[in-house]
């Protein structure tokens, strides 16, 4: 695949690695939502189907990404935080029990355990990261199983932590946890359509996925897939178009007990949004039509020798086994990062600092000028 920043509006000054903290809007995503304002302004055009049709359009297309087979088990969320939300309200957990999550991951992953676990008397085990550089992801891979037990409820993380990369082995995650009875959760904003995912081969319990990073979509629109043992659940919030019938809007007030099939239930409220979706439908289209291992193949081109360059001058980036190549961590010294954080600016250089990491984050917007910029900085910081 060649550089595809000709598909998006980034200014060519700056060398934009940061995917991880918000992708940047391919020009004809702008267009569908500029398309969806319009339409707006004539609502007597906007038919009671159009509540429902491009919902059905990103259940496939999502679906579709992840090699789902059931696309009514996938809904859409507002954020992370709404659908661990959903998975935490139907997790019983009593004394004595536990949940285990990878230290230093996202809060919208962490705060709603962290609750769940002082209300009702359980134990949140925070699985740190190993203190070495050597097969560092490995070891954490091994204390990640090592924690799961007979008390724990639930495994909720990362397919790579967002701070720096780090692969958490979900197969064997989810052997570890099939042995315990524990229900497996990911949270794939950081890594589905840019690493490649399949629900048949991992089959966790939820996938919980914010729209606006590597599935290059707006804010507040996102994907939360859930398996069988959230089929009878209780969802956190009772909106109308989730109930039985809601397409017929002459009967909403015939109140249903039942939900639409499959995971409906735990869908947001105004979830039919008509300026969102259509951005959203035209971003996956994209990715489909790239192919999420293309993607994942052109950063791993892209980054490879800069790495090499980036090692040589004493810093420490993960093995390429075991993180991605569209997110990866560059340890830097903490008492030279203010001077990086001066340098990237002279440089306009993007990326994230997390932690002891600085977060590099490409997409095939980014070519080898930005590498060398990046590393231009960080040589000018030591
Ligand atoms: C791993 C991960 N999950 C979730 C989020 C966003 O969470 P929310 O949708 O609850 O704002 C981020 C944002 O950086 C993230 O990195």
């Amino acid at each position: 695949m060649n550089c595809q920043r000709k598909k998006f509006n980034l200014s060519k000054k700056y060398a934009y690695l940061n995917c991880a903290y918000m992708a940047p809007l391919l020009k004809k995503v702008e267009k569908a939502g500029m398309a969806g304002i319009k339409a707006k302004r004539q609502p007597y055009k906007v038919t009671g189907e159009d509540f429902f049709k491009d919902v059905e359009i990103l259940r496939i297309l999502f679906s579709d990404l992840i090699n789902n087979p059931e696309p009514n088990r996938v809904v859409m969320v507002p954020s992370v935080s709404y659908g661990i939300g959903n998975v935490v309200n139907n997790i019983a957990l009593t004394k004595g029990e536990n949940v285990v999550l990878t230290e230093g991951q996202f809060p919208s992953n962490v705060y709603p355990w962290k609750h769940h676990c002082e209300k009702n008397g359980g134990e949140l085990m925070l699985v740190a990261a190993p203190d070495t550089e050597d097969q560092r992801g490995s070891k954490w891979n091994e204390n990640i199983l090592a924690a799961i037990n007979n008390r724990t409820r639930a495994v909720s993380l990362g397919h790579v932590h967002w701070a720096d990369g780090t692969l958490f082995h979900l197969k064997a995650i989810r052997e570890k946890c099939n042995k315990v009875g524990a229900a497996l959760i990911i949270d794939g904003t950081q890594s589905i359509g840019a690493y490649p995912f399949d629900i048949q081969e991992i089959k966790p319990d939820a996938l919980i996925v914010a729209g606006y990073k590597w599935l290059l979509g707006p804010y507040t629109s996102g994907f939360a897939y859930f398996g069988e043992r959230f089929d009878q659940g209780e969802p956190i919030e009772h909106n109308w178009i989730n109930r039985l019938h809601s397409e017929d809007f002459a009967n909403l007030v015939n109140y249903q007990d039942a939900y639409q099939d499959g995971a409906s239930r735990y869908g947001m409220g105004q979830q039919s949004n008509f300026i969102a979706n259509p951005m959203l439908i035209t971003a996956i289209k994209q990715l489909r039509s790239w192919g999420v291992e293309n993607i994942q193949n052109y950063c791993a081109d892209l980054i490879e020798p800069t790495l090499a360059e980036v090692r040589d001058l004493g810093l420490y980036v993960e093995d390429k086994d075991a993180r991605g190549a569209h997110l990866f961590g560059i340890k830097f010294p903490q008492e030279k990062m203010d001077k990086l954080a001066n340098t990237l600016k002279t440089h306009r250089v993007s990326v994230s600092v997390r932690g002891e990491f600085i977060r590099v984050a490409p997409h095939v917007y980014n070519d080898d000028r930005d590498m060398r910029k990046l590393v231009k900085a960080l040589k000018e910081a030591l």
